[in-house]
């Protein structure tokens, strides 16, 4: 067998967790929630901005060892319990013959209006498309603290195809919601052509190095309970079993604005569900039932709250996640980029001093 061959069949073999965060996805309840923070890779830290100034956002995503110092860069100054990499959603799909560019959001110069068009996505190749991603995680997991896990992600179908067919961030997603409707069996097509092309993406991921996966499904909200069964549920649910056939690691989903939709989402297979900051944990865990593991959710503006404030918002989500069987602590959205990074410290110290004092107490 060849060094990369034996390489994989060792971590495509079931793992003893060696994280925290991987132990609390499996649903072990620890003496502590793990905490990190969707976006903490960004704009919000000086740092991020200063290495900005010489390297555009496309360039650091595609030089692996940028995009593996931006992934450092918050767990040098925060204890967070995990990396994420530091990468898009929209990355992997350039290898799928879409041209993508950032201003700051995502553009899509062609996007997808016809049904020709909607089939002609070829599949993604990762060693081929995205060595780049690859070669980033393995930099990061190399320099990583052992106990903290790095996380590999992908945008879920539904939210990619958002963007494929919009063209751009949309407050509604109009044209790609009316595409659906319109074009019901290339929409999806597509999105069955996004779902295998993520799980092959979060499997390679995982095979360089990834601990955790996760998808994220940022505009699924937009969409009501029958349109999420028919049009997103299913290609997020192979996703998942394919990604699991192949490697064994957990996988986060995340449905922002989801909560009307967190019965169906729970029935995808992941392992934890994001929950955003508008449904409590506790109501997520009457719904869903003591058996779930959560992720979430304070709110990303009340890092915004003088620090008592902020305090009681955290202790408050560290109590409501207590009903589930397991939580990761996080905010219910990525973080602000005018957040002052004093107050993401004084989270990560009070999430990690809530062990401290349910041991005292
Ligand atoms: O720290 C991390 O979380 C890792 C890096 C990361 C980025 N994007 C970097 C980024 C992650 C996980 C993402 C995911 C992502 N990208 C999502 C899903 C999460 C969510 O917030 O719902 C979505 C919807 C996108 C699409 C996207 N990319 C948007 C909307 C934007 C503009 C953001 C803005 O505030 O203007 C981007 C660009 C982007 N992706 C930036 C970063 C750090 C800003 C680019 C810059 O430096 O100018």
């Amino acid at each position: 067998m060849s060094d990369a061959a034996a390489a994989r069949s060792v971590t495509s073999a079931p793992q003893a967790a060696r994280t925290l965060l991987e132990r609390t996805c499996r649903g072990d309840r620890g003496a502590r929630p793990p905490v990190w923070i969707m976006r903490q890779a960004g704009r919000y830290l000086p740092e991020y901005r200063r290495l900005r100034e010489r390297v555009d956002f496309l360039t650091a995503t595609k030089t692996p060892d940028v995009a593996a110092r931006i992934t450092l860069q918050p767990l040098e100054r925060f204890e967070l319990d995990a990396a994420i990499l530091f990468s898009d959603i929209m990355t992997p799909l350039e290898g799928m013959g879409m041209r993508v560019r950032f201003a700051p959001g995502p553009v899509v110069d062609d996007p997808v209006r016809t049904p020709e068009a909607a089939r002609a996505l070829r599949v993604l190749d990762p060693e081929d498309a995205t060595p780049f991603v690859l070669d980033a995680l393995r930099l990061v997991r190399a320099e990583l603290r052992d106990d903290a896990a790095l996380i590999g992600f992908a945008g879920a179908p539904f939210t990619l195809f958002c963007y494929l067919v919009e063209g751009s961030g949309s407050k509604t997603f109009m044209e790609a919601r009316s595409f659906l409707r319109a074009e019901p069996d290339a929409a999806s097509a597509l999105l069955r052509t996004l779902g295998e092309s993520m799980a092959r993406y979060l499997v390679a991921q995982a095979r360089a190095g990834a601990d955790v996966l996760m998808l994220f499904d940022s505009w699924v909200g937009l969409l009501g309970i029958d349109t999420y069964r028919r049009f997103a549920l299913p290609m997020l649910r192979d996703a998942i079993s394919e990604i699991k056939a192949e490697v064994d690691r957990p996988v986060i989903y995340f449905a922002n604005g989801g909560s009307n939709l967190l019965g169906a989402a729970a029935e995808s297979g992941a392992d934890v569900l994001g929950v955003d900051w508008t449904l409590p944990l506790s109501k997520a865990v009457a719904e869903l039932g003591p058996r779930v593991v959560l992720q979430g959710n304070l709110d990303p503006a009340a890092l915004f709250a003088p620090r008592h404030e902020l305090r009681a918002a955290i202790d408050d989500v560290l109590e409501e996640g207590s009903a589930a069987a397991a939580h990761v602590f996080n905010l219910g959205h990525g973080i602000h980029r005018t957040t002052d990074p004093d107050q993401v410290a004084l989270l990560v110290d009070r999430v990690r001093e809530h062990a401290e004092s349910r041991r005292a107490g």
